[in-house]
């Protein structure tokens, strides 16, 4: 099973079964065949794979990366952990919480280890890349640590934990896109799902982890996206989310040409009217009106754009090192209010950061009520080790003022998500159907254009499904239509 915890890179709808794998065909076959070897370690028949997800959807589409990769060597998924032989747990090192929340699992993994069956236990993602050797020598049931850039080599891993050691391979690559793999799909819905155009960040904002833990920017081959969203398209899917840490930089050379990401949004949404195609994430120093004037060309492209702010203040987004004013982010949404009218904005919000007064969270505040996000991800500031910002700055706001700060972000957003909701209501919006409603079986849930959820009634539609939904009411965070 992969089950997917916190994913916050692309707003995600906060109702109908959360994204979990369906059931997957096995394989049957009496021996196990690893790197062309014979194993003795267990028939293949019972070769079981336990995926968990942590953090954003890179992570997720990764976890698919690595059970193609693995499915190739002759394991197949399950979604239960006691019949597993090895438990792979895709993490997230962002904020110190999110670490906090793998080590309470490994901890759980103990007595799965004090089962009769031998069971292997990896630690891949961003935890892996941040601690290498130290999650081995910390966490004495883990058998295997690995990298996001090296999951290749996770057969080979796999045989010498078999023989008894403990694998290792957290190098990272400049080249490394895993683009000719096609990923197996684990999201429940089997509508929606995500491909990821590039990998690592070269911004190095002075708070973050992810250049350290991804490694340097590096686009993927736009050939190897085009047919694997087309394959999407192909098998029902109606939604693709093209993700990568900064996707206002994707460029692809070849020949004496350079495609840049504009005309990649272009090809993909080329594929067909009615395969809706969103992004994620745009960094707001790199978001062009060539950009804007596309997704304004094209129906299909949705009208909802994520634009992570961070900050209201000029001074803590200097501190911050994202190289864009307060000014120059409202020149931002004031381009996308005025070349894609209607499109709905949502940001990323980081209270408390080092230096932070009074005064600049304010402007937070401030920027929050003149931006009227329709939605956000906010955070507490969390120090990471070997950042800029843990090596530089003081990360001096009382914890007592930080929360308190995070609290007063979270309650404006609530009123600003419901009065962008409350002014939804006796408009008439296309939905996508995604499935049904966790709450009742006549009801369906979809999302709007703008990524909002609604709840409707059944009727004769199915997931997968475009229809006409009239809203009647809300709350702050669905949308009820008739
Ligand atoms: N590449 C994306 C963000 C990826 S991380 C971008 O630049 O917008 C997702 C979000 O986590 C960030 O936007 C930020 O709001 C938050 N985040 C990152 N590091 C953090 C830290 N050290 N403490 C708290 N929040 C953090
Ligand atoms: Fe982190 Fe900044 Fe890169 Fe986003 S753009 S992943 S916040 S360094
Ligand atoms: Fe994503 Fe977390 Fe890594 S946000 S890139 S899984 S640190």
């Amino acid at each position: 099973m992969i089950k997917f915890v916190n994913n916050y890179l692309v707003p995600t709808a906060s109702i109908g079964p959360p994204l979990l794998p369906g059931k997957y065909k096995s394989v049957n076959c009496s021996i196990l065949s690893v790197n062309g070897l014979f194993s003795t370690f267990a028939p293949m028949s019972t070769r079981k794979l336990y995926i968990e997800t942590y953090g954003c959807q890179m992570n997720v589409v990764d976890s698919e990366v690595v059970a193609a990769i693995l499915q190739q060597h002759q394991y197949q998924l399950t979604e239960d952990i006691d019949e597993a032989d090895l438990v792979l747990v895709n993490t997230c090192s962002i904020r110190d919480n999110a670490e906090q929340r793998v080590r309470a699992r490994l901890r759980d993994f103990r007595k799965i280890k004090k089962q009769e069956r031998p069971v292997s236990i990896g630690v891949i993602g961003c935890m892996a890349e941040r601690l290498k050797e130290k999650l081995l020598e910390e966490e004495s049931i883990v058998d295997l640590v690995v990298g996001p850039d090296a999951y290749r080599d996770l057969p080979a891993l796999l045989q010498e934990v078999e023989s008894g050691q403990k694998g290792i391979n957290t190098i990272l690559s400049l080249k490394e896109t895993y683009g000719d793999i096609r990923p197996v799909r684990m999201d429940r819905n089997h509508v929606t799902s995500f491909v990821s155009i590039m990998r690592g960040c070269n911004n190095f904002c002075a708070y973050c982890v992810v250049p350290g833990t991804r490694g340097r920017e590096r686009s993927r081959d736009p050939e190897t996206i085009v047919r694997e969203a087309t394959d999407l398209f192909s098998k029902g899917y109606r939604e693709v989310t093209l993700l990568g840490q900064n996707v206002n930089s994707y460029r692809w050379k070849e020949g004496g040409s350079l495609l840049k990401f504009e005309k990649l949004l272009e090809r993909v949404a080329d594929i067909d009217p009615a395969f809706r195609v969103r992004f994620a994430t745009s960094h707001p120093k790199d978001m062009s009106d060539q950009l804007l004037k596309v997704i304004a060309q094209y129906p299909n492209l949705c009208r909802s754009i994520h634009l992570p702010v961070q900050s209201g203040s000029t001074t803590v987004l200097e501190r911050m090192k994202r190289r864009y004013t307060r000014e120059h982010y409202m020149e931002r949404i004031t381009a996308i209010r005025k070349q894609v009218p209607g499109a709905s904005i949502s940001t990323d919000i980081i209270a408390g950061f080092c230096g932070e007064t009074e005064e600049e969270h304010q402007q937070t505040l401030s920027l929050m009520e003149w931006a009227e996000y329709d939605f956000a991800y906010m955070f507490k500031y969390s120090e990471r080790p070997e950042t800029h910002a843990a090596e530089k700055l003081e990360d001096d706001v009382p914890e007592a003022i930080k929360r308190r700060r995070l609290h007063e972000i979270i309650e404006l957003q609530s009123r600003l998500s419901l009065k962008s909701k409350q002014q939804d209501v006796g408009q008439t919006f296309e939905v996508l159907v995604e499935g049904t409603s966790k709450k009742s079986e006549e009801q369906l849930y979809g999302r709007t254009s703008q990524n909002k959820v609604v709840v409707f009634p059944k009727n004769k539609l199915k997931p997968g499904d475009y229809t006409e939904v009239t809203i009647s009411a809300c709350t702050s965070a669905t949308l009820i239509g008739s």
